[in-house]
């Protein structure tokens, strides 16, 4: 098969949940420039919609949906719209994140609530668009984690600025990655391959003096930009990682080579 063939998502269903935030937004306009339909979610409909409209006047086949994945009855809703609307899933990216804990000391409360959308809520969109995906006679998983799922964080990247790393963050991400060799074992009969994504920084105007200490420790030389993932993301979803599953691939411009 030609290679370009291996990558085209042409006739593909594509789920990018928080497909309008940093990453989600070039992951759901790398997916469609590969020729896939996509459906980028947010839990404002409104929001998604704003995006979809935009993309669709580019020439791409992006619609936007509702979705809030600590909500059962949203997940449910969601899973039947694409089932209705779109008749098939092929791919599913893990991408949306909530960020309720800000700081080590923060109260519990906000450990448990970052659970209930970032860990709960997340499984809970993840086994039911599994399921969606199986009906249809198999296809692809990407689970958005981050390096700071594989290394810990460099504090003293922070330091003179109001930026911090809370612990929540680094135990899910690091979840992930483990969910990620597990389903990849689990949903391989029912023709699911199962990979994960593990990005460094993407700019985001950064405060300094946070920026150049970070992107001086990076071999690369910059932080993320918006077109880094759009590859790395269609190598997972589309038939050109056909023998590849279970794998993490951290994306991070070779700061923890
Ligand atoms: N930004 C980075 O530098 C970085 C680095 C490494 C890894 N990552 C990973 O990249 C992925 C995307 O992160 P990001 O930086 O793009 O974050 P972001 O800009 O905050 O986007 C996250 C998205 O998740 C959605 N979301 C929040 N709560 C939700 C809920 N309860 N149900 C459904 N959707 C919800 C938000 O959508 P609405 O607010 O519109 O509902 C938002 O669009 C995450 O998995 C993150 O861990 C990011």
């Amino acid at each position: 098969m030609n290679v370009n063939d291996l990558l085209s998502l042409k006739q593909k269903v594509a789920l990018v949940s928080g497909g309008v935030g940093r990453y989600g937004l070039p992951i759901v306009e790398g997916l469609a420039e590969a020729g896939a339909t996509v459906i980028a979610t947010s839990r404002s409909l409104a929001k998604s919609q704003a995006v979809a409209t935009r993309l669709q006047g580019t020439g791409l086949l992006v619609h936007g949906r509702a979705l809030d994945q600590a909500d059962h009855q949203s997940v449910l809703a969601l899973r039947r719209e694409i089932e209705d609307h779109f008749g098939r899933l092929d791919v599913f990216v893990n991408n949306a994140v909530a960020w309720p804990m800000k700081r080590y000391d923060d109260p519990l409360t906000a450990w448990a609530e970052s659970m209930s959308i970032n860990s709960t809520g997340m499984f809970d969109l993840l086994r039911e668009m599994a399921q969606l995906i199986a009906r249809g006679g198999g296809g692809t998983i990407v689970n958005i984690s981050s390096m700071f799922g594989v290394f810990g964080p460099d504090f003293s990247n922070y330091t003179g600025t109001e930026m911090d790393c809370a612990p929540d963050y680094p135990f899910q991400k690091g979840g992930m990655i483990a969910l990620t060799k597990y389903l990849a074992r689990k949903l391989a009969p029912q023709k699911i391959r199962v990979n994960c994504i593990s990005p460094g920084g993407i700019y985001n105007h950064h405060p300094e003096p946070f920026l150049s200490r970070y992107v001086s420790k990076v071999p690369l030389g910059r932080m993320a930009n918006h077109d880094d993932i759009k590859g790395v993301v269609v190598f997972f979803a589309s038939a050109a990682s056909s023998y590849v599953t279970g794998e993490n691939l951290v994306m991070d411009g070779g700061l923890h080579a």
